[in-house]
């Protein structure tokens, strides 16, 4: 149970879902041990930085952006993948920043984002049936025996695709790449590009303003670090645990465990039972901890984890990852933010409107970005009738002009997404779609902000 002495292999004596069978045994067991010795990804004072960023979060100071691909693959590993996601990110963080009047916490979906839980485990095609595909670190999209067979040398191109993505990423977040004045710039070519520019025009000009006034007054971005440079964080979905195992490393400073492989994991919406092994190993790491909540989540069974997860109740360590989808949200959220706030606990309430909107039109999985939009707007209208923060959201985007999602302002219709239907998992929002969510969300921000400013009253 959750009050046994926990270790980096404690999860090993749990039951557990959705982990493949290696045929390679030995070879497993040989490549964990070689991780084991490589350097960490991610350090753990930038694990508690972030920590720190999502309790001001969970306080109702900042907002969480949280997004990227659903899988990441080995095949598709360039430099302008990786740039154009974080182009369309920072984008997103401008517009988002300036609505909210609050600093946005960023953390990609990247440099680790390569285990899928999946429905079944086998996938057929006419008579033949095999594993299904469970991302790169663990087998190949290609079906056929070969690639479909769990292999353990994909943990080590796993281990090298993040720590080059990261340090990328790293080089861009600091290097002056990521500089406010090139965010905004782009995102004004976004906004004169779109067929819903009236609709952006206004809150990209009073950006444009602010920027200008900012630069009268002396403060650019050659004396300051804060205009030239941000904070980006990683995260994954922590599925494959022998891999984790590996990389989980002992602080020297605290002497406290911390998971190097990212910045932050979430445990997913099929592996989240308390007394089974993904939650046993997360909750001895203490590294910010994502919790995917679907419309299977029971409060008391919420109330449950979050005894497990964050028994201390330390502000940032928990996020709640809601994904019930559009119809479903009202049904579902209330009852839990209830028991969360009944019992004094401190977290962070995110909404991935991706996960419950997925329906399938032409042979095609897709999300119609309507229904995505309406996930996030009944989230927040909850979380306003409830009197407690709607946090953040978790999204899969990416920087390409892809079409898996319907809808947006460039309407791609069911018949469009056979055009650029490039996604290795689930649909994602392209660019365009992922920064009109930003702008939707700001005035979702606005309205919040409004509500809540204080009451000027002229006699006084
Ligand atoms: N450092 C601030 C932040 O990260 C301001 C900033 C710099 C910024 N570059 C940015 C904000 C790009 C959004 C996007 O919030
Ligand atoms: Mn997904």
């Amino acid at each position: 149970m959750a009050a046994d002495r926990w270790t980096p292999e404690s999860w090993r004596a749990k039951p557990i879902q959705q982990v493949p069978t290696y045929p390679d045994a030995a070879g497993l067991v040989a490549v964990e041990k070689t991780l084991a010795g490589y350097p960490p990804l991610v350090f753990a004072g930038e694990a508690r930085k972030l920590k720190r960023a999502l309790g001001d979060v969970a306080k109702g100071h900042s907002f969480l952006l949280q997004g990227g691909d659903c899988a990441e693959s080995f095949a598709e590993h360039s430099a302008d993948n990786i740039r154009d996601f974080f182009r369309v990110f920072l984008q997103m963080a401008v517009v988002l920043t300036f609505a909210g009047a609050s600093p946005v916490v960023k953390v990609g979906r990247i440099a680790g984002q390569f285990a899928k839980p999946r429905s079944a485990p086998t996938e057929k095609r006419g008579d033949v049936e095999l594993p299904s595909y469970k991302g790169d670190i663990i087998n190949d999209i290609d079906f056929t025996p070969d690639g479909r067979m769990p292999d353990p040398r994909r943990l080590l191109e796993g281990y090298r695709q993040s720590a080059a993505t990261l340090n990328l990423l790293r080089a861009f977040a600091t290097g002056g790449y990521a500089n406010l004045e090139n965010a905004h710039r782009w995102m004004l070519s976004f906004v004169q590009d779109s067929p819903q520019s009236h609709r952006y025009r206004e809150l990209a000009d009073r950006i444009t303003e602010t920027l200008g006034f900012m630069r009268a007054i002396g403060l650019d971005a050659e004396k300051h670090q804060e205009l030239r440079a941000t904070d980006f964080y990683t995260s994954h979905e922590a599925l494959l645990l022998g891999f984790e195992q590996s990389m989980t490393r002992v602080d020297s400073t605290t002497g406290d465990y911390y998971a190097t492989s990212g910045h932050m994991l979430w445990i997913g919406d099929r592996t989240r039972q308390a007394d089974h092994g993904h939650v046993e190993y997360c909750r001895g790491v203490k590294n910010p901890i994502g919790l995917k909540c679907g419309p299977s989540l029971k409060p008391d069974d919420l109330l449950r984890l979050i005894d497990v997860l964050n028994p201390e109740d330390e502000a940032g360590r928990l996020t709640l990852i809601c994904r019930f989808g559009a119809e479903r949200v009202v049904d579902h959220l209330p009852a839990l933010i209830r028991a969360v706030k009944r019992e004094g606990r401190t977290v962070v309430w995110s909404c991935d409107p991706m996960h419950g909107n997925t329906i399938s039109a032409g042979g095609y999985k897709t999300r119609p970005f309507e229904r995505v939009m309406s996930e996030i707007r009944t989230f927040f209208a909850v979380h306003q009738a409830e009197g407690t923060n709607a946090g953040g959201v978790h999204l899969e985007m990416t920087g390409k002009n892809v079409t898996e999602c319907t809808g947006g302002a460039r309407a791609i219709s069911e018949g469009d997404l056979s055009d650029r239907y490039h996604t290795f998992c689930d649909p994602r929002l392209n660019a365009e779609q992922a920064i009109e969510v930003a702008f939707l969300i700001a005035e979702l921000l606005k309205t919040e902000r409004a509500s809540q400013a204080p009451q000027v009253h002229a006699a006084e």
